[in-house]
């Protein structure tokens, strides 16, 4: 049997005993401490870096690190095995922590819910409480326990399609009488059957809830919902453990079809996240978790199978077929999720392997599928996520545009924590004008709307060039080689930085954001072009995702990750894909709808599509290959407005 050795972690002060031989990362796992990991485990994206205090280690590359590094201790989390007890120190940038404050806002269209009936939604939860007082039994009226309650609940919700657990039979006739057969009755939404999920003593209807649930490859956002009333009571986000074992869902999907091991670790992170977004709302309002009756929850196809277990491997080759699209409701704890015991989750309906419940949950969130203009519905994330269509069609598709607007795949790039630098300004080629930051904290990094401003302003002082190069002339004093052999851009010296370190972008980094932002357009104008269309045509463009609100839409068009459209027709629809599990939560109308929405949903595949590859790689310059296509754009240059 292999030796252990305990891993203690610091500054968290948790430790595991691990046998020799496991790699840092599986043993902070182990201990509850999460290392962001891009590649998954690879070893090449170096972003897992601690530094080994006391111990030995094996394994591990040093091409990540300086030389100095290497002498404080500097290793690869993933790469470094355990020989002997550890103490391991996990740095501020290593560590997958933080409130993802971006996406914590209130959704546009949800915030008024008494508006919600001129969208001629009606308030009808997918779980509901209902008060009974039943008569009691008598020779004259002698039916059943089971039949006396359903004849009463029939009448009070106009259903006749009952379902009741043999549990909840079981318990019935002494609950009935022990209440002085005053009971509360909790239902459940099952399509044209309603589940008397529970039955409790006296009125219990003051106290129901929900909770909608946004689960992101990155960030998972929860909303605590008082169902009588349809109205959020709070909003909380962290970001989705899973990431400490790659940020894009290809790398979770390899991870997880390894090993039984694997898929059940990442199927407790992600209900382990859940549960503690579920356990800070109820703390904060002073809730009982069984005060929670139901979770709905929406994300994409790989988040909902990793959520409930489903082999996911398929999702990721060709045809790309997931395990099942439509879940039914389940019990919310045979998932191992913390609410009320008998309380339902609800995933919502997916469409393909690559177009998800967030996509639909947006369409349903917008109204979009109501209204006789065309729209489209970019939700920018680590997989783009893209929809078309008015009341007539929906067609959709995905465009892989990967990590680097998350901030990832970019040596100072950052999530939308504190210190990350969320806005910027150049005044010129060699200086920072102005630029914001998290919760105005000293800058640690720049997260993904810094560096969709930072590569606008970077063409319009010429530091770079349309094609994205580094133009040296312009700055030879700021532009330099990076300790890995690329040219490279300081933004802001390591003196006035919260870690010392030099805040850069270098050439690979902006390669990286070129290609995110071209596939997305790409994928846009390809799909438009599928359906005889063209930007022109379309009332709006809707844009969701982890932007919020934050994104300089004009520095989105600048760079081509937008369509130059008037600002007009360009809306930030925030988080549509929580406000779409809300909506479901709330009407179950609008659940059933879901489902109609994604069945009618044609998906369209841009990897056949002959022509993606050519535009993807026009989509690559700034803005496009085809300037014309930018018309403001191409004006504010050619005006000279550029600096
Ligand atoms: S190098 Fe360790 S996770 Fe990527």
């Amino acid at each position: 049997m292999a030796k252990t050795y305990k891993v203690q972690f610091r500054p968290d002060e948790a430790s595991a005993e691990v046998p020799a031989g496991t790699t840092i990362i599986s043993a902070a796992t182990k201990a509850g401490v999460f290392i962001n990991s891009l590649c998954g485990g690879e070893g090449v994206c170096g972003r897992c870096r601690v530094i080994v205090r006391q111990g030995t280690t094996s394994g591990g590359s040093i091409e990540f690190f300086t030389r100095e590094e290497v002498q404080q201790g500097y290793i690869l989390a993933c790469q470094g095995r355990v020989e002997s007890d550890l103490v391991v120190e996990v740095p501020p940038e290593t560590r997958l922590t933080g409130v993802p404050e971006h996406v914590v806002g209130e959704v546009p269209f949800l915030a008024d819910v008494s508006k919600l009936a001129g969208r001629g939604i009606r308030l009808a939860p997918l779980v509901r409480k209902t008060c009974l007082q039943l008569p009691p039994p008598s020779l004259e009226d002698n039916v059943s326990d089971l039949q006396r309650l359903e004849q009463s609940l029939g009448k009070a919700i106009g259903s006749k399609n009952f379902q009741m657990g043999l549990k909840v039979t079981r318990r019935l006739p002494e609950l009935l009488r022990k209440a002085d057969w005053k009971v509360t009755a909790v239902t459940g939404h099952r399509g044209p059957l309603t589940e008397i999920i529970d039955v409790e003593a006296g009125d219990t209807g003051r106290r129901n809830f929900c909770v909608a649930a946004d689960i992101g490859t990155t960030t998972v956002v929860c909303h605590l919902v008082d169902l009588r009333d349809g109205q959020t009571l709070g909003r909380v986000a962290k970001y989705n453990s899973q990431a400490s074992f790659g940020a894009d869902v290809i790398r979770r999907i390899i991870f997880v079809s390894q090993s039984p091991d694997n898929e059940r670790a990442l199927r407790e992170m992600i209900v382990g996240d859940l549960n503690e977004l579920i356990r800070e709302l109820t703390a904060k309002y002073r809730l009982g978790t069984g005060d929670i009756s139901l979770i709905s929850a929406a994300g994409n196809t790989t988040m909902m199978h990793l959520l409930l277990g489903l082999p996911a491997e398929n999702i990721r080759k060709e045809p790309y077929v997931g395990a099942a699209y439509n879940p039914p409701p389940f019990r919310a704890a045979e998932i191992g999720l913390q609410i009320s015991p008998r309380g339902l989750l609800y995933c919502l309906p997916c469409v393909a392997g690559f177009v998800g419940a967030d996509l639909v949950a947006g369409v349903l969130a917008t109204g979009m599928a109501h209204a006789d203009d065309v729209r489209m519905l970019i939700d920018i994330g680590t997989n783009g996520e893209i929809i078309v269509g008015n009341r007539d069609f929906l067609v959709c598709a995905s465009a892989s545009a990967g990590p680097a607007f998350e901030g990832a795949e970019c040596r100072s790039g950052m999530r939308a924590t504190r210190g990350a630098i969320d806005h910027l300004r150049l005044l010129d080629a060699d200086h920072v004008l102005n630029y914001s930051t998290v919760g105005s904290a000293p800058p640690v990094g720049i997260c993904g709307t810094g560096y969709v401003d930072l590569v606008a302003e970077m063409l319009r002082v010429r530091l770079i060039d349309r094609t994205g190069r580094l133009n040296r002339e312009v700055s030879p004093r700021k532009i330099r080689p990076s300790q890995h052999g690329e040219l490279e851009w300081l933004v802001v010296p390591a003196a006035w930085t919260g870690n010392n370190t030099d805040i850069t972008i270098s050439q690979g980094d902006i390669n990286n954001l070129l290609r995110a932002k071209g596939a997305i357009y790409a994928a846009s104008a390809v799909l438009l072009k599928a359906l005889n269309m063209t930007f022109n045509d379309l009332a709006e463009v809707l844009v969701a995702g982890a932007f919020g609100n934050f994104l300089n839409i004009a520095n989105a068009v600048f760079i081509g990750l937008l369509p130059d459209l008037h600002q007009d027709r360009m809306r930030f629809v925030g988080n549509s894909s929580v406000a779409g599990a809300k909506l479901a939560a709330i009407c179950s109308d609008c659940y059933d709808e879901m489902f109609d929405l994604a069945a009618r949903t044609t998906y369209f595949e841009l990897s056949t599509d002959p022509t993606f590859m050519d535009q993807f790689v026009s989509a690559c310059f700034l803005p496009h290959t085809n300037i014309e296509l930018f018309p403001n754009v191409m004006a504010e240059m050619s005006a000279g407005k550029t600096r």
